[in-house]
């Protein structure tokens, strides 16, 4: 597959997703590091320039393998970074991946996961080949359930207690949508 598949702009009506670069370092921080944002991630709130600056070099290098697709979200109004979005764990020859979402606290509640999402779903879908997208999500992310929802994922499981992180025991929802699903 062509590197310049791995390393996509995507335009939606709002927002631009594109790859991020050391210079978004400051404002992924900024975004990941409030606990509000991290509460129903599998890992702690980050705490220092280190840590999105190593993500960001992590997903250079895993786009660069073809192995992951992590986008930053644009506004095009201002040019603010105000999240990211992304397609992970591939599984090439069963074409099937990962989808995952995180904005800004500010910026929830406007639509843009649902704008993102359906951008990123069909340039999954239609440019790389994908037939099927899985999220896992704690069941009690309700934004994050309902925005799946919304995207055209249906639950399909439930594992139970399956993360534990600072010592908080949580189970993990299950949810897939195919490329012969509606929309
Ligand atoms: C989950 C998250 C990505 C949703 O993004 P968002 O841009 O706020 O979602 P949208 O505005 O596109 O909303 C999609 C739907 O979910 C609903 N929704 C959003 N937040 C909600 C909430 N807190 N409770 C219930 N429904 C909610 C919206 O109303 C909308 O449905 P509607 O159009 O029928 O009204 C965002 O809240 C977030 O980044 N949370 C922190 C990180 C996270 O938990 N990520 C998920 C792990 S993969």
């Amino acid at each position: 597959m062509s590197d310049r598949l791995f390393f996509p702009v995507i335009e939606t009506e709002r927002l631009a997703l594109k790859p991020l670069v050391k210079e978004d370092a400051a404002k992924l921080l900024g975004i990941f590091s409030d606990p509000e944002v991290m509460q129903y991630w599998n890992t702690a709130p980050w705490s220092k320039m280190e840590d999105a600056l190593d993500f960001i070099q992590h997903c250079e290098d895993a786009m660069r393998r073809q192995e992951s697709l992590v986008l930053g979200i644009f506004l095009k109004s201002t040019a603010e970074l105000v999240g990211k979005c992304m397609l992970f764990s591939f599984h090439r020859e069963s074409r099937r991946a990962e989808i995952g979402f995180g904005l800004c606290r500010s910026c929830w509640g406007k639509g843009y996961i649902y704008e993102a999402g359906q951008a990123l779903i069909h340039y999954g879908f239609d440019s790389l080949g994908l037939r099927r997208l899985e999220a896992e999500i704690d069941p009690a992310n309700k934004a994050s359930a309902k925005a799946l929802q919304k995207l055209g994922f249906a639950q399909e499981g439930l594992l139970r207690q399956r993360w534990e992180v600072d010592g908080v025991v949580s189970d993990s929802a299950l949810y897939g949508r195919l490329v012969t699903d509606p929309t």
